[in-house]
């Protein structure tokens, strides 16, 4: 069977995990979960692009590049979930499942991080499960993706 294309997208300041507030983040690096997630998405037959950017254009262009050559999505845009309309813009104009994902559970944190401008465009949000949570989000994209 061939592998589908997926790609797993990393906002701004996701490079310091591991380093970064630990005590909320955890402390897996992001070479540590992407490790992780190789594994995982090898069972499940998905072929993994991981990354991860500070810039919000280049987060965009990703989105569009997953949108064009890809079978779905993972996003963890970090504090852009909360600011950025483009992105939004930008996750609706793609078809294909999308998920997006936060380490920590943004309801029960400050205010300005309860509201996501970015979660109405995505098919469904896992938050709260930490470096855990990157799993979950392939095995649920591999359930939107049948
Ligand atoms: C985050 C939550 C955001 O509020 C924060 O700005 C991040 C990480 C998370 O994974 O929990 O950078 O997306």
């Amino acid at each position: 069977m061939a592998m589908s294309a997926i790609y797993v997208l990393n906002g701004p300041n996701l490079n310091l995990l591991g380093a970064r507030e630990p005590e909320i983040y955890g402390e897996d690096t992001l070479a540590d979960i992407e490790k992780r997630c190789d594994g995982k998405a090898k069972q499940l037959g998905l072929s993994m692009d991981f990354r991860q950017t500070n810039a919000e254009g280049k987060l965009i262009d990703w989105v569009q590049d997953a949108g064009a050559n890809s079978s779905g999505l993972i996003i963890n845009p970090g504090a852009y979930t909360h600011t950025s309309i483009a992105l939004f813009d930008a996750l609706s104009a793609i078809s294909i499942p999308k998920i997006e994902l936060h380490l920590s559970n943004i309801h029960a944190r400050e205010e300005f991080r309860r509201r996501s401008v970015t979660a109405a465009a995505v098919d469904g949000v896992i938050a709260g499960f930490g470096g855990a949570g990157y799993l979950l989000a392939l095995e649920a994209l591999k359930e939107l993706m049948n």
